[in-house]
């Protein structure tokens, strides 16, 4: 299923889940933030456990929130303890471009059985590597690269086209949507998933021309039910 929501807040996790439409939540700590979680890390347990909840057995991507390398394996550990369905983020490197995070991510994958969600990629070439790596979910930020100045449908091309010829497990994921037009342009590219704001769902629904064709429908309804009672 191909759409996930990018936000940590439960209404409209309530309300696109009713509607059977997204198949998972992603959320990283600047989301979480936006959002309104406070508390630290008690506060990151305690939302999280309730979108688990409320999208199980549909997939949630927690981040962690440390790039020391121990203490990511730790905390996805933990994580992954929360609830089934949680999927563990991590970076593809560190800040400073830290190559020990795919070790992590091996780690996670292959000894400890945590689903690892590799994000914060700009490139076909990250992809694969975190794909090679054993990485469940390889998150690409459409948005960002395009943001950079090149087009991110060549990245999710080609990585669509490596991960289907080597036969590599990873669902590609791509986020940091900006317009309405990049959840259908992204998936036709080869996306397996995008992961949409909500607000970029509604402007996928509602057109004005379908507003104003069932406002018609209504008018004329109401006024046949008229002349019927005449
Ligand atoms: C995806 O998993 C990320 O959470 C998100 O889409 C990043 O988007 P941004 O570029 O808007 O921060």
């Amino acid at each position: 299923m191909p759409i996930f929501l990018d936000t940590g807040k439960i209404a409209e996790i309530e309300k696109y889940m009713k509607m059977g439409i997204i198949s998972g939540v992603t959320t990283n700590p600047t989301i979480l933030l936006k959002d309104g979680v406070t508390g630290g890390m008690e506060g990151i347990k305690e939302r999280s456990i309730q979108i688990a909840k409320l999208i199980h057995p549909y997939p949630l991507s927690v981040e962690v929130t440390t790039n020391e390398k121990e203490k990511m394996v730790e905390q996805a550990k933990a994580f992954s303890q929360w609830s089934d369905n949680i999927v563990v983020k991590i970076t593809i490197h560190g800040p400073n471009g830290e190559m020990e995070n795919l070790e992590v991510i091996h780690e996670l994958e292959t000894k400890h059985n945590v689903r690892v969600n590799v994000t914060a990629m700009m490139s076909a070439q990250q992809c694969l590597i975190a794909a090679l790596a054993g990485a469940s979910y390889v998150s690409l930020f459409g948005g960002r690269v395009n943001n950079m100045g090149y087009n991110c449908i060549d990245e999710i091309k080609k990585t669509r086209q490596l991960i289907d010829v080597l036969n590599l497990k990873a669902k590609i994921i791509i986020g940091s949507t900006r317009e309405v037009l990049n959840v259908i342009e992204w998936l036709v590219a080869g996306a397996h998933i995008v992961t949409v704001v909500p607000n970029l769902i509604e402007g996928m629904i509602v057109h004005p021309y379908s507003k104003e064709t069932v406002q018609q429908f209504l008018r004329d309804a109401a006024r046949a039910e008229q002349l019927l009672n005449q």
